[in-house]
């Protein structure tokens, strides 16, 4: 079943029936004002904080879902319907949503009436615009009347959806023309206001809930638009909301847009007033005026696309694949700058309540997004940097408003500190800045104990290596990379949460993945000490990943692939001695991407064990075999009923580790096969299984051993989107920045036969055409025209164009 189409030319995915098989949703905004939207209008809206800064409400885990957002309605002499489909849900005899690059356009036609509506935030406003642009296409005079509603949110988001002892009292707005302002606690501490208005006069308006809609009414049948007829009421405590109503005529063929803005306004302390009472609206103002016309929602939109097409032009490919290119071309880098902007904030899996920033997510969204905005990658690394401790380990996450640590998730995930190397190590690499390096960070946010960033990954290297266990590998705290494998957590109590709590010392248990993302970022680390010339560091930092690949083929092998980890009782996890979770994906792919093996069969034979064990139709699962009781000893990843998420799903994530490993071995097929299971462009044919949009990443799809197997589920924000950038552009296709040059060392699956792929790097641009033979497999290169030596292309002048002919 299909439910729309990709549209490369235009950078868009077109959907073509509401009826998809979940919401399919896009992000408006790049910059600090941003909105979730789905192809029928629902989402929200924030500036900067999901959290703390929340315009609009929309409900989690709502029946029907996706209910509410951006409403418009129709009453067309009593027939009611809206252009997005929804929330009347009324049949559109045309209907298509457009999802492009921060922005979408939906557009619904029904009785002759066609309506497009527009939503963006412009670059440099705190502000989504929704250009709605009616026609009538028959040739008769119509008449129709035009409802908008917005519901607002009391700016916290947590409070508004629980306080209501308090809320239900508080709600304020004002209204002024066309203009609605909604004001809660602006008398008070905050110095914030939000206004919806449109760009004419208006016939009525309705700020109250409760007078909109009756209050036994639901989303589809307003009383008001019903009626024909808004209340012009002001809301006073209760539910605030803002709708406007326009009377409208259209002559046979005529076609009219109509601008509104929902906007975010801050004023100095010292000027928040116009009069006692009523706030200053000045800013509020401009903003209204800049995005008077039709003609300033172009201007913005293409302003927006060209920033993206700058963006975007950083890398292309070519491969006779539209698959392949388009996710890599638009759909992936886009997702990672999503997921650089969001963390792990707000998505319609993520509330936006609880989930700052991560460290380690942070850390990874990176690698996919510094060619994109190296300045803004460089200021994230320092602000990841600035929660650390000064012993090296790290607070799990920070809050983006305050950048400071989160203490009530605190510390203590002893891989953390590693990603803060391995950000680093990226942004280096890409830029040439090594200047970063001695940037002063403060530890825990704390002016009085700075230290250079450099000083920084040395603490996250050593904090290793103070914390080993009884086999000299890293003790793993209170989880890892999997924040399921809860080793120290024996928790008992229904509700307790396995991240934050820790029942035994810690002393035991041991992650072998923190031993491979040891050796990988150590050796990121030491490349960097010796870019310094800091050639003594770089040796002792490699005398240390000796001793741990040493500590991991010693301990960490269990005959056929990598253990996982040593519980609190020194047991094994991840063993075939195991009954249950013999073998787990994480130690595989990073242990074989280190390099851990790759000299003797180890290497080949984990990967022959992932094949056999692990790989499935819809990806590589995390572990086999599933768990089907809770352990204690184990925590949170056997709280799952087996083949989702940690226990056993294929958790994207994971997946492009495997890739890497692979192509380090030379095995093109397979990483490019389990590339494609994955990657939502080859599984948009099977969307009804897939269910989550066709054109972004997911978290996990469901394994093997879940009943709805091949399931996707939490979309968007996600370290797979990063790390599939980087397994696709840097290993498969395999042009990828290092210190002192460009590698270029294709691994690619026999299927692509040619490929030509642009890269900006550091200001020049490299030509890459790849002919991709049958052979041994070691890539012949030409550079301008000459034979060259080896794989590694020196970096040329920016401006420079470099033309790179491989032969593989
Ligand atoms: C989620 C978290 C990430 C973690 C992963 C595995 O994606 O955001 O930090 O590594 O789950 O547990
Ligand atoms: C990660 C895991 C998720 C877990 C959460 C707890 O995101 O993916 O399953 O519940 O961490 O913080």
């Amino acid at each position: 079943m299909s439910y729309g189409y990709f549209d490369d030319d235009a950078r868009e995915y077109v959907i073509t029936t509401p009826h998809t098989p979940y919401p399919w949703i896009n992000y408006l905004g790049t910059e600090e004002f941003f909105g979730l939207i789905s192809h029928t209008g629902g989402g929200y809206t924030f500036c900067r904080d999901a959290l703390m800064r929340r315009l609009t409400r929309w409900r989690y885990n709502n029946v029907p879902t996706d209910a509410g957002g951006r409403c418009y309605y129709i009453n067309d002499g009593g027939d009611i319907w809206s252009p997005t489909w929804s929330p009347v849900g009324a049949d559109l005899d045309h209907f298509e949503a457009r999802h492009g690059m921060s922005y979408s356009s939906i557009t619904g036609e029904r009785n002759g009436i066609r309506c497009e509506v527009t939503f963006v935030v412009p670059l440099g406003a705190t502000a989504e615009i929704h250009r709605v642009r009616l026609t009538n296409t028959t040739d008769s005079a119509r008449s129709l009347q035009l409802f908008s509603l917005a519901e607002f949110c009391l700016w916290n988001a947590a409070d508004d959806s629980t306080n209501y002892q308090r809320n239900l009292s508080l709600g304020e707005v004002e209204v002024e023309g066309s203009a609605i302002y909604h004001k809660t606690e602006y008398r008070e501490r905050r110095n914030h206001y939000a206004v919806y208005g449109v760009n004419v006069p208006i016939q009525g308006y309705d700020t109250d809930r409760e007078s909109f809609f009756g209050l036994r009414s639901n989303w589809a049948a307003p009383d008001a638009v019903v009626e024909g007829k808004s209340r012009d009421s002001i809301a006073s405590g209760w539910a605030p909301v803002g709708s406007h109503q326009l009377d409208i005529d259209l002559a046979p063929g005529e076609q009219r847009d109509l601008v509104f803005v929902l906007g975010y306004v801050e004023n100095a302390e010292d000027d928040k007033w116009e009069a006692p009472g009523v706030i200053n609206k000045r800013k509020a103002e401009a903003l209204l005026s800049r995005f008077s016309t039709s003609a300033s929602v172009d201007a913005a939109l293409s302003e927006l696309k060209e920033y993206w097409s700058g963006l975007l032009e950083a890398t292309a490919v070519s491969s006779g694949d539209p698959r392949l290119d388009r996710m890599i071309n638009i759909w992936n880098p886009y997702q990672c700058m999503v997921t650089f902007n969001m963390s792990r904030s707000a998505s319609y899996f993520e509330s936006g309540l609880g989930r700052g920033m991560g460290f380690r997510d942070s850390a990874q969204d990176l690698l996919g997004f510094v060619h994109l905005i190296p300045e803004r990658a460089r200021e994230r690394i320092l602000d990841v940097a600035a929660t650390q401790l000064p012993d090296g380990s790290a607070y799990h996450q920070y809050q983006p408003l305050t950048k400071r640590g989160n203490e009530s998730v605190g510390g203590g995930f002893n891989d953390d500190p590693l990603w803060l190397i391995e950000g680093t190590a990226a942004y280096v690499r890409e830029t040439g800045d090594l200047t970063i390096l001695e940037e002063i960070v403060p530890f825990d946010n704390d002016p009085e104990n700075a230290a250079p960033l450099l000083e920084h990954l040395a603490r996250s290297f050593q904090h290793v290596l103070a914390n080993l266990g009884p086999h000299g590998l890293p003790l793993i705290g209170r989880a890892d990379w999997n924040d399921c494998l809860n080793l120290n957590a024996f928790s008992t109590e229904p509700g307790e949460s396995f991240q934050t709590m820790e029942t035994q010392d810690g002393r035991t248990a041991e992650s072998i993945f923190i031993a491979g993302l040891f050796v990988h970022a150590g050796e990121q680390y030491a490349d960097i000490l010796e870019a310094l010339g800091m050639s003594h560091g770089a040796t002792t930092a490699r005398e240390r990943i000796v001793e741990m690949t040493h500590a991991v083929l010693e301990h960490g092998w269990d005959g056929s692939w990598f253990l996982r980890a040593y519980d609190h009782f020194g047991d094994k996890v991840g063993s075939a001695q195991n009954d249950e979770g013999q073998i787990f994906i994480e130690p595989q792919g990073m242990c074989v991407m280190a390099g851990i093996g790759a000299e003797t069969s180890h290497a080949n034979q984990a990967l022959d064990s992932v094949n056999a064990r692990l790989n499935s139709d819809h990806g590589i699962l995390l572990l086999q075999p599933a768990f089907t009781r809770f352990r204690v000893e184990l925590g949170e990843i056997t709280t799952y009923p087996p083949g989702y998420k940690e226990n056993g799903s294929v958790f994207c994530h994971t997946n492009p580790w495997v890739m890497i490993a692979a192509t380090r071995q030379g095995r093109a097929e397979e990483a490019y096969e389990y590339w494609k299971k994955i990657a939502p462009a080859f599984r948009e044919e099977i969307a009804d299984r897939h269910r989550t949009e066709p054109y972004v990443y997911a978290q996990m799809i469901a394994g093997r051993d879940a009943p709805s197997y091949g399931e996707a589920k939490n979309s968007w924000l996600t370290g797979t989107a990063a790390w599939n950038w980087v397994a696709i552009t840097q290993y498969i296709i395999g042009v990828r920045p290092e210190l002192d040059g460009l590698r270029v060392e294709p691994c690619l699956a026999a299927e692509i036969a040619d490929l030509s792929y642009v890269r900006h790097c550091r200001g020049a641009e490299y030509r890459v055409n790849i002919a991709n033979g049958p052979g041994d497999g070691s890539p012949k290169l030409t550079v301008d025209g000459l034979a060259h030596e080896g794989t590694l292309v020196a970096y040329a002048e920016p401006g420079a164009v470099v033309v790179v002919d491989v032969v593989v």
